[in-house]
């Protein structure tokens, strides 16, 4: 694994890294890059964490012959190599502008509840911040994701392609102002870009 160091995180100004700043992590845990190895172990965390049907849900719609992107790809791994958690990012577009759709965010069973998927999206929305990205989307469980800014109000000006629960369609602006004016159906990233 390509680990990240406190110097590869980057700083940003915004408040989500002030909150980050006070997540304690849990002791010996290492979060880098996803390697190709760690592919058949993610499928099987996945499926088992989400049932064999995901691949039917209306996201998976953006995923569809579209690859996640490599330099988001995140594993959390503890000190001894053992696999705990995995989260990847999907490009997509909303009308012209491009936007991150965030997930699948998933903790080896047995591990959750020990801060192993807060450091994930910590270190991952700092690093899609970093890397330029203004906009993430997500369906998931706005109890969870609240806590790290996502917000229902945020979405609702945005469309979905297929059958969703509105109610856990949301979205986090990496740069104050991004979602202004950002409006419409969302789409799968273009193949020709
Ligand atoms: C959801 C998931 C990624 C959270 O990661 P985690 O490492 O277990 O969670 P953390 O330790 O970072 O955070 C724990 C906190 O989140 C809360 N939490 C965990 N899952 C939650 C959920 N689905 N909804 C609301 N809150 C949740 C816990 O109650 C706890 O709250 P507290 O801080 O007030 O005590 C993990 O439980 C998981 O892999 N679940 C199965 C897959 C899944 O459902 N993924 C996406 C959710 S849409």
């Amino acid at each position: 694994m390509t680990s990240m160091t406190s110097s590869d995180q980057p700083t940003v100004s915004s408040s989500a890294a002030d909150i980050s700043a006070a997540v304690t992590p849990p002791p010996g845990l290492v979060i880098g890059l996803e390697q190709p190895h760690h592919a058949a172990i993610i499928e099987s965390l996945n499926d088992e964490a989400f049932g064999p049907d995901r691949q039917k849900k209306t996201v998976y719609r953006f995923r569809d012959g579209v690859s996640h992107l490599p330099e988001l790809a995140l594993v959390a791994e503890d000190e001894a190599g053992a696999f705990r958690g995995t989260l990847r990012f999907w490009p997509v577009m909303i009308g012209q502008t491009p936007a991150l759709l965030l997930g699948p965010l998933t903790v080896v069973g047995g591990l959750r509840k020990t801060g192993v998927g807060t450091r994930l999206m910590w270190a991952g929305l700092e690093r899609a911040k970093a890397l330029g990205h203004r906009i993430v989307i997500l369906v998931g469980d706005e109890p969870y994701y609240s806590r790290f800014g996502f917000r229902r109000a945020l979405a609702e000006p945005l469309s979905l392609p297929g059958p969703v629960d509105l109610a856990r369609f949301l979205a986090l602006e990496l740069v104050p102002g991004a979602m202004d004016g950002v409006t419409g159906m969302v789409e799968k990233w273009p193949s020709e870009l």
